[in-house]
């Protein structure tokens, strides 16, 4: 009789400790935080519970959304191939000033020491209205796509011997990248 009281109330108790701990693990994290002091008895089944919604709950939000932004090309690029998608749009506005004085982009904005750059890409080389070329460049045989109008800007006199463009070339790789996708908006790309 004695013994299955005793037994009875520990039942009881177990019972509620493990009531306890189970409303600890799904409730909202406040609620077991409050009780962890008064609950010092049964302290291994309370202490986990209290500790594990406070740790993840905090940090993870903030870091992934920074790195995205900045790994992202700039709005006005979007639409473009890669790499040229993910090249700063200030950076491409910036480098063009170093062909400004020579080339204009907009359509039938006429030739200064340079030919009009509008519709380059797709374009045989050479073929720009009212322009009077080199030989090198007239006898050239070659389509302009990205990747060789890249190769001509990290040595002008190398890619194309004979040409004169007298220019030293846009040594970085990433401020190429940024000229020409600025050029590519600039001088009306149509994916070709
Ligand atoms: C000092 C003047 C000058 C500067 C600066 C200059 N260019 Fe040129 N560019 C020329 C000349 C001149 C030609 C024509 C060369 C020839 O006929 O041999 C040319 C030709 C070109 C061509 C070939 C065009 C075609 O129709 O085949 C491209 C592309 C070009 N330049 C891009 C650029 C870019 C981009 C920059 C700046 C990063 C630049 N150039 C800077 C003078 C310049």
């Amino acid at each position: 009789m004695r013994l299955s009281l005793v037994s009875a109330s520990l039942i009881v108790l177990a019972g509620m400790t493990a009531a306890c701990g189970g409303s600890g693990d799904s409730s909202a994290p406040a609620a077991p935080a409050a009780e962890t002091p008064a609950a010092t008895p049964a302290p291994e089944a309370e202490a986990p519970a209290a500790e594990t919604p406070a740790e993840p709950t905090a940090e993870p939000t903030a870091a992934p959304a920074d790195e995205a932004a900045a790994s992202e090309g700039s709005p006005e690029f979007a639409s473009l191939p890669a790499p040229y998608n993910t090249a700063d749009y200030a950076r491409g506005r910036r480098t063009f000033k170093l062909c400004q004085s020579c080339h204009t982009t907009a359509e039938g904005a006429g030739a200064l020491v340079g030919p009009n750059l509008y519709g380059l890409f797709g374009r045989e080389a050479g073929t720009s209205e009212g322009f009077a070329y080199s030989p090198a460049l007239q006898e050239a045989d070659f389509i302009w796509t990205p990747d060789k109008v890249d190769h001509w800007l990290e040595n002008p006199q190398t890619f194309l011997k004979g040409n004169r463009m007298t220019f030293a070339g846009v040594r970085r790789p990433d401020d190429r990248t940024a000229v020409i996708a600025y050029l590519m908006t600039e001088t009306g790309y149509t994916g070709e």
